[in-house]
């Protein structure tokens, strides 16, 4: 038990549970809302029409609306003043006989003053709304679950001059003008919907605009919307979206279903986007991009987001979800489509190392920590706090090893079914695995245990062989850790993609798909003369961690000879964490060192000079692994060994290979400008030449990075010099910051890289820019983006968040408790780095741990922090 539980009983936060689902009593099938719009005093006016729920298990339960923050200003019921209501807590009950009414509510709400961004807010001037997962209750009384869907007719009435656009889901109906300067317009969703998919938009915004052809010959009006001045940047979001419509139409089979798709772009958004039916509403980050302030990076993940939202359309708006422990249903699905998207566009072996490596240090660490949850989780405090790399990452990492099982065919034969049987409804994830089930005719019994049980399952992998009879066996066997609230595990159901590689001819003869469902399992392969080399977990079909005796000598063959990209890129990593993790535990002597150091800097030599590559592969290739993954490999770690361990081998390596990463840099600092593959994996690798080289010799290259980003003609070339030269102590730094902020100190976004690019650098003083960084003029806590960007940056940052004085720690509690009052949901995420405690070194932990008792000790909390706090102290 931890001290919050001893706190007064208005502490204890309730807990909801999976188990507890009950149909609504009521349901909505009509709404119509009336808003007289303002930033500071909005009228809101909601007329439901509600009917008893046949469904239901108590037919004579009274209406029960859910509120946050909001008073009722008057409650009708069928058109007259209504007295037998109640509030109860933030609830607004309504006791109601008979089975059908229309009952009238109306709120007034001032959106300046919301900055938790959740609800009905202003930003920048304009108002806009993000009600996922529970924002509706801040803007009316409603039942606000996924579960009660409506049609929803929105009247938006403002002054004209302040806000020209009015905006809601759906087609435009009516519009018109007062004379007190104000206007109107109605807006008309004929597709049911639930209250998290509500949005509207009203301000000053311009239109990029373009048009869309389905299958089926729907001509369908494409609107992108962003502030005056912006709409110069608009042009890379509008072809992804179109690349979306096409491609889902094609993949699997869905088409858009209104006239009309809005898209509008805000600077103030605590998430990336939202879904919104028929009026997505967007992080600028996700939007905006030219190559003179977006990366290639930032490129990617614009088409990304503007393909995962779009593609909601069908997987979480046509069919969406029961209750939100369903999220997984929608936000898995979706991942993976987008996955699947940005990987038909561009180089799907990079597209699945990207992936994988987002999900190992993001996920893997979640899923081994206190925070761990299924990804169907079975209870929460606050949902807000499940839109976790597990629900998104590791739900799609679930249902790309159905694709695995089942084969593309199939798979899309069980998607076919699940959005015939389940189009209108709000499902469940026992439905989706259901219909893959049958439409795919596999038998998903046992693989259900992948939405039941949380952590990352370990296989350990024996290999034997016998010159004789030629026979290879393959011993395996699995352990899924124990995790908070499940101790005990069963086996899972992991599909292994392998291949026996032949030593001598270098091939292998077929790929065989080998599945263990049981605890420990054997598979024999016959006719192997010599003992293979083995590659295992092929394109990482399990997410899974896997523990196989390979020797240096198997690691290098493969990182040089595997056909399969990702099992190519697999073994680098492996190769440099096995010297690592034996160089932190410190199992190496001189010899062992050199010689570790020797294999790793030959297969990157090879890799270097390999001419079958591609430069964006190359790329992954040279890539170390990150200190958040091999933290993974250690229990308790050792963060600033790792650090140090990793960056002494840099150095090593940025020495030893230095003419070819001179050569390298040369190379692709000549080839020109362009977005196509070629070009952008020159400028991935000109930076990680850098980065090595940086390692090796600071001073020397300063003077390259610094020449890199004078000769910059886009952001991608200029923020890796910058960053390279962020993390080293010279001159040119400072020279370059400042130019950085003066040239684009009117661009929030490529301000955001400025704080960024400082926080997470390699430099010593890292933390101390950091806190110096927080009292500069362009620093605010009310911007999402912003204090991720200064923040979320050193959390990732391990010198400067590990500070061995615990300064690190204490400035990200310091941040918890300064923005949890403005922005509870933000705060939250901060508290995971300070809950990994568990598995660092005694001294650091007691350090973590202590923060994460100073934040517990406030006298209020956020629902979201008290939650993550409480458990990352269970
Ligand atoms: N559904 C949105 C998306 O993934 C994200 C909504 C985020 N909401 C939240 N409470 N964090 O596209
Ligand atoms: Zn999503």
């Amino acid at each position: 038990m931890n001290d919050l539980a001893s706190q007064p009983a208005q502490f204890t936060p309730a807990v909801i549970h999976r188990a507890d689902y009950r149909p609504p009593a009521w349901l909505v099938p009509d709404i119509a809302l009336d808003f007289v719009l303002d930033l500071t005093e909005t009228r809101v006016s909601a007329t439901l029409d509600v009917e008893r729920n046949p469904a239901a298990q108590d037919a004579t339960a009274p209406l029960r609306l859910n509120g946050d923050g909001i008073v009722a200003g008057a409650v009708l019921v069928d058109g007259e003043p209504h007295n037998a209501w109640a509030m109860e807590g933030d609830d607004l009950v309504i006791d109601l006989p008979g089975s059908a009414h229309q009952v009238t509510i109306e709120t007034t709400i001032n959106p300046t003053a919301n900055t938790q961004l959740s609800g009905l807010y202003a930003s920048g001037g304009l108002l806009c709304t993000q009600c996922e997962a529970e924002g509706f209750r801040r803007i009316t009384f409603f039942p606000d679950r996924p579960d009660v869907l409506s049609c929803y007719t929105v009247t938006l009435t403002a002054d004209k001059a302040q806000f020209p656009v009015l905006l809601s889901n759906g087609n435009p109906v009516d519009s018109g003008e007062e004379d007190d300067g104000s206007h109107w317009a109605i807006w008309h969703d004929p597709w049911p919907k639930p209250s998290y998919l509500f949005a509207l938009v009203a301000g000053d915004l311009v239109p990029t605009r373009d048009r869309f052809t389905t299958a089926s010959g729907r001509a369908v009006d494409l609107a992108i919307w962003v502030r005056a001045g912006d709409e110069t940047r608009t042009g890379h979001a509008m072809r992804s979206l179109i690349a979306s419509m096409q491609w889902d139409e094609k993949v699997y089979g869905r088409e858009y279903d209104l006239d009309l798709f809005n898209i509008v772009a805000v600077s103030d958004f605590n998430a990336g986007a939202m879904e919104n039916k028929g009026l997505n509403i967007f992080n600028t980050r996700y939007i905006l991009a030219d190559p003179d302030t977006a990366t290639d990076g930032d490129y990617d993940a614009v088409e990304g987001v503007v393909a995962h939202e779009y593609f909601h359309n069908w997987s979480g708006n046509r069919v969406t979800c029961r209750d939100w422990f369903q999220l997984s249903l929608k936000e898995g699905f979706t991942v993976l489509r987008d996955q699947q998207f940005s990987a038909d566009r561009g180089s799907p072996p990079v597209k699945r190392i990207e992936d994988v490596r987002i999900l190992r240090a993001a996920q893997f660490p979640e899923d081994s920590g206190p925070l761990a949850h299924p990804i169907r989780p079975d209870s929460y405090q606050e949902i807000s706090n499940f839109y976790t790399a597990t629900v998104y990452n590791k739900g799609a990492e679930v249902i790309r090893m159905m694709t695995v099982l089942a084969g593309p065919e199939r798979f899309r034969a069980g998607t076919d079914l699940y959005f015939e049987r389940h189009d209108g409804q709000a499902a469940t994830c026992e439905d989706f695995v259901t219909a893959i089930e049958e439409g795919a005719q596999i038998d998903l019994a046992q693989f259900r245990r992948w939405y039941e049980q949380a952590g990352t399952p370990r296989v350990d992998v024996a290999l034997s062989h016998d010159p004789v009879s030629g026979r290879v066996t393959l011993a395996l066997k699995q352990t899924v850790p124990p995790t908070p609230g499940q101790s005990v595990k069963q086996p899972m159901v992991i599909p292994l993609r392998t291949a026996l590689f032949d030593r001598q001819s270098g091939t292998h003869g077929g790929e065989h798909l080998i599945v263990l469902t049981q605890g420990q399992q054997q598979f024999t392969f016959e006719g192997h003369a010599r003992p293979p080399v083995l590659s295992i977990n092929r394109g990482f079909s399990a997410p899974v961690a896997i523990i196989a005796p390979q020797t240096v000598e198997d690691l290098v063959f493969l990182a040089a000879h595997d056909d399969d990209p990702f099992a190519r890129y697999e073994a680098m990593q492996q190769l440099v964490v096995q010297h690592l993790v034996a160089a932190v535990e410190g199992r190496l002597d001189d010899d062992a060192r050199e010689a570790g150091r020797k294999a790793i800097g030959g297969a990157l030599a090879a890799i270097l000079a390999d001419a079958g590559l591609d430069d964006l592969m190359r790329g992954e290739l040279v890539m170390l692994p990150g200190e958040a993954y091999l933290a993974e490999q250690l229990n308790p770690v050792d963060p600033a060994r790792v650090h140090a361990e990793r960056e002494a081998l840099k150095a090593w390596l940025g020495r030893e290979l230095a003419p070819a990463w001179t050569a390298l840099h040369d190379r692709c600092a000549a080839v020109p400008f362009s977005l196509d593959a070629a070009a952008r994996g020159a400028r991935k690798l000109k930076t990680q030449a850098l980065v090595y080289l940086a390692a090796a010799d600071p001073q020397g290259t300063a003077l390259r990075a610094k020449a890199q980003y004078d000769a910059a003609d886009n952001m991608t070339d200029r923020q890796g010099a910058l960053m390279v030269l962020c993390g080293l102590d010279c001159p040119q730094r400072e020279e370059a910051l400042d130019h950085f902020h003066a040239r684009f100190a009117d661009n929030r976004l490529v301000i955001d890289k400025w704080f960024s690019l400082q926080a997470g650098s390699l430099h010593p003083d890292a933390l101390a820019h950091v806190q110096a960084l927080a009292h500069h003029p362009d620093f605010t806590l009310t911007n999402p983006n912003r204090v991720r960007a200064l923040y979320m940056a050193m959390a990732a940052n391990p010198a400067a968040f590990h500070a061995a004085d615990g300064a690190g720690y204490r400035t990200i509690a310091d941040l918890i408790l300064a923005l949890d009052p403005i922005n509870g949901n933000v705060a939250a995420r901060f508290v995971a780095p300070l809950g990994r405690w568990r598995r660092v070194e005694p001294g650091r932990a007691a350090l973590m741990r202590a923060e994460l008792e100073r934040i517990a000790a406030a006298p209020r909390l956020s629902r979201d922090v008290r939650e993550q706090v409480s458990k990352s102290l269970e």
